[in-house]
């Protein structure tokens, strides 16, 4: 009786840690973590409110910095996708910052990941930071 108490206890502590360890589960933006449409979307997005600054082809110039290419991706490799959507979400437009809503962010995020050739997927890109995070921002394969 005792010894079969002690089994259920294990198999309850190895049954949480496999939960938790499911929960962190990370994936990469070569994964296609984002949709084509939603790219469209973010372009169309891009072109209103950032393309002033950032450049038509996210290139940037002086003091705006390039949204993809080479410097871009030196920045932000190894941060994750909530990183990148974070900073775009509170500082950016920088002349009104938080104005986009969360939907807004991601398919602008969307549309940046797809200027790197990063491949489109099935599931949108979500506008929230929990599940962003666990993106991580690879170099591009
Ligand atoms: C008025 C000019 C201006 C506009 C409009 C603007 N930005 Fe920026 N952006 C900047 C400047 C200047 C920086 C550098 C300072 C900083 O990081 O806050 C920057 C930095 C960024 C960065 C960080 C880049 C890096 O590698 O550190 C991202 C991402 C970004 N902008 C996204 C956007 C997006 C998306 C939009 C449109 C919704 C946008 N910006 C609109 C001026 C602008």
């Amino acid at each position: 009786m005792k010894n079969r108490a002690a089994v259920l206890i294990i198999c309850g502590f190895v049954g949480s840690v496999a939960v938790t360890l499911g929960a962190q589960a990370t994936r990469s933006v070569n994964e296609g973590v984002y949709t084509a449409d939603q790219a469209k979307k973010g372009e169309a997005l891009y072109k209103e409110q950032c393309s002033a600054c950032h450049g038509d082809n996210l290139e940037g110039s002086g003091p705006m910095p390039p949204l993809a290419g080479k410097d871009f991706l030196a920045n932000w490799t190894g941060k994750t996708v909530g990183d990148l959507y974070e900073k775009t979400q509170t500082t950016m437009p920088a002349t009104a910052p938080g104005t986009l809503t969360p939907e807004q962010t991601a398919d602008i995020v969307a549309f940046m990941l797809s200027k790197d050739n990063y491949p489109a997927g099935s599931a949108a890109l979500e506008g929230k930071m929990e599940p962003l995070l666990k993106i991580t921002l690879d170099a591009p394969k």
